[in-house]
């Protein structure tokens, strides 16, 4: 029997930025069904690879095949058909202002469907209470709470139920109890459609409350790969000092978390 096909195979990834070199040779597989996080710290590039692995930049060097095939490589009408069955959320320009929720969760259905109106309005009432916001059709993003934002888009993102879900830093800038949901509404995301899962984070609560395996980023390239159990083990001095500090709670924590627990109008010092 051979080997089933991973969802994504990356070979000897590169990119630079002029003369800043941000990919190094990044390698890495995912298999399918499995929720994959890729952890580094702020600038290690993550944002990069992660545009890298669904197209939207072009590597210097190296493969990215998604669900058996090379993205780089292949025919635009293969690209097209893999575009359908892939879902992102990234971290910045989340949802178009402009438009409704229900109108930015129908974008995907409009362009790479062609589903009837009234199909696609049913579908997107039901993603949206998959992510709990349900009767928020007609409100505007800007009516939206950071962490409803989140959500509006992870329901876009999975608006045409893709194989691979990918998020860029989907809890970042919120508190610690709407990150903690968002994380948990992930991994009921990923049981729900059995979607193979790539998170991209730097906050270490998140990467270990998702990963069934974790992809550490040092250096333009993967310093190593394990479960959250073999990462706690794992006594390389560069994962343990990235994990020992992060494991400590920094300011912008504890601003945040007294923000919580004291209300937003709480005096300072
Ligand atoms: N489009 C770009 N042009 C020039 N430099 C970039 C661009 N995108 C990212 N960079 C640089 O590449 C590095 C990695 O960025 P990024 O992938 O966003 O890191 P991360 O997501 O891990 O914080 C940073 O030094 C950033 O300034
Ligand atoms: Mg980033």
């Amino acid at each position: 029997m051979t080997a089933p096909t991973p969802a994504i195979e990356v070979r000897g990834l590169e990119k630079s930025y002029g003369r800043r070199r941000v990919l190094e040779g990044i390698d890495l597989t995912v298999h399918e069904g499995e929720a994959l996080v890729i952890l580094g710290g702020s600038g290690s590039g993550k944002s990069t690879l992660l545009r890298c692995l669904v197209g939207l930049e072009r590597p210097d060097a190296g493969a990215v095949s998604l669900l058996g095939r090379d993205i780089f490589t292949a025919a635009p009408r293969e690209l097209a058909d893999l575009r359908q069955r892939i879902g992102m959320a990234f971290q910045s320009g989340a949802l178009f202002g402009s438009m409704t929720v229900a109108e930015n969760l129908e974008l995907p259905l409009v362009e790479f469907s062609h589903l009837p109106e009234s199909t696609r309005r049913i579908i997107v009432r039901i993603k949206l209470a998959l992510v709990g916001l349900e009767g928020t059709e007609a409100l505007r993003p800007s009516q939206l709470s950071g962490g409803m934002k989140k959500r509006a888009a992870f329901a876009r993102a999975m608006a045409l139920d893709p194989e691979i879900l990918f998020f860029d830093e989907p809890s970042a800038g919120l508190d610690p109890v709407t990150a903690a949901g968002l994380d948990r509404l992930l991994l009921s995301l990923r049981d729900v459609f059995g979607a193979t899962l790539v998170v991209v984070t730097h906050e270490l609560n998140s990467a270990f409350a998702i990963a069934d395996r974790i992809a550490l980023i040092h250096a333009g390239s993967v310093l190593i790969t394990g479960t959250p159990d073999e990462l706690r083990a794992c006594q390389n001095p560069i994962v343990r000092r990235f994990l020992d500090r992060e494991a400590e709670p920094g300011p912008e924590h504890e601003g945040r978390l007294r923000e919580l627990i004291l209300g937003s109008e709480a005096p300072d010092g």
